[in-house]
């Protein structure tokens, strides 16, 4: 019959124009020219009067999958394309620079603990750790700050329930180091500490101090001197303007301050300085006897320096930082220029 190598015939038509389309147009042309009204699909079934009746069902199923077959495979097309496309209509604008992802930084802190390590290692310290949260012993005692020292009242203590404090000074990590090891010692011990004390541009409630211990037998304090003069130069640069001024603690004898030159140029210098200039940034001294003699080392024959400094002075010293508690913020304003 006729009808059947027609459907045939435009089977293989639609199979062949398929295969070499390429874009939405070019479908739709085709589904037109298959499926429209006037198409060569509608063509087939208006021949189905001349049909016998007798071989119409037959034909007209014949009609109908054809028309189906093809109707789908336009469908599957269409759907490839319209994915394409949606990513089209987007109008997306490729020579946009990405978008950036925010990398974290160094916190200025943790960076000016790293170079104050460097400079120490450098000439043979090993780095040490003493705990947070500590006893009375270790804190205070031992350290000779007995209890109703006025030393006491200088670092307001935060006490916990259960008598145990939170370290005000890393000075706690001299004993610690001391118990547990024999002369010769040679460390820094950097970590967070805790005062209970008015907060300030120039003061907050926890912030970070690096102790240095040296035993050895002949220690001097001009040892202590060269060291600490060597320590600066290396932060500071070979201009930078210190001064030792004599001073106490119940741990050294002699003990001393450093202060760095700042400047009193503005009003914030003023502020930080509490007007003379000078800022303060550690502690030092020869350790006291007394001290040897609660860790268990002979005082006779040892003697050495010990050192505490102040990690966030010298970060403000470092970076020009005004206010203290910029760094406890955590404002990636503030923090991201460390980058
Ligand atoms: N622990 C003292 C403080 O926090 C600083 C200090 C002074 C540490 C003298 C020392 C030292 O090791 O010898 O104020």
């Amino acid at each position: 019959m006729l009808i059947f190598k027609q459907v045939k015939e435009i089977k293989e038509e639609f199979n062949l124009n398929l295969s070499v389309i390429k874009n939405i147009d070019q479908l739709n042309t085709l589904s037109t020219k298959f499926l429209s009204r006037k198409g060569l699909v509608a063509s087939l079934f208006s021949m189905m009067g001349d049909i016998d009746s007798s071989d119409r069902p037959k034909a007209g199923n014949e009609l109908n999958s054809l028309k189906e077959f093809i109707s789908q495979e336009i469908s599957v097309l269409k759907q490839k394309f319209s994915s394409k496309e949606v990513v089209d209509d987007l109008n997306i604008d490729y020579s946009l620079p990405g978008k950036s992802k925010n990398i974290g930084s160094v916190h200025p802190l943790t960076k000016t603990i790293l170079l104050i390590e460097s400079i120490f290692q450098k000439i043979g310290f090993s780095i040490a750790y003493g705990p947070e949260i500590d006893t009375d012993f270790y804190n205070f005692e031992a350290l000779n700050i007995p209890k109703h020292h006025p030393a006491r009242d200088m670092q307001d203590t935060f006490y916990l329930n259960d008598g145990n404090v939170l370290r005000t000074h890393t000075s706690n990590s001299q004993i610690h180091f001391m118990m547990e090891n024999k002369p010769p010692v040679r460390i820094i011990a950097p970590g967070r500490v805790y005062r209970n004390e008015d907060i300030s541009v120039r003061s907050y409630c926890l912030f970070h101090q690096i102790e240095g211990l040296y035993v050895d037998t002949k220690v001097s304090f001009a040892d202590l001197k060269s060291v600490l003069n060597y320590f600066v130069r290396e932060l500071f640069g070979n201009d930078v303007k210190t001064r030792f001024r004599p001073s106490y603690f119940p741990f050294t004898e002699p003990s001393a301050e450093m202060d760095v030159y700042w400047g009193l140029n503005s009003e914030s210098d003023k502020r930080i300085t509490k007007e003379t200039g000078w800022l303060e940034i550690l502690g030092c001294g020869m350790v006291d006897p007394e001290v040897f003699n609660n860790v268990d080392y002979d005082s006779s024959k040892y003697s050495g320096y010990a050192f505490g400094v102040g990690i966030e002075r010298i970060a403000m010293l470092l970076y020009g930082i005004e206010d203290i508690r910029e760094f406890y913020r955590g404002d990636t304003r503030f923090l991201g220029q460390f980058k």
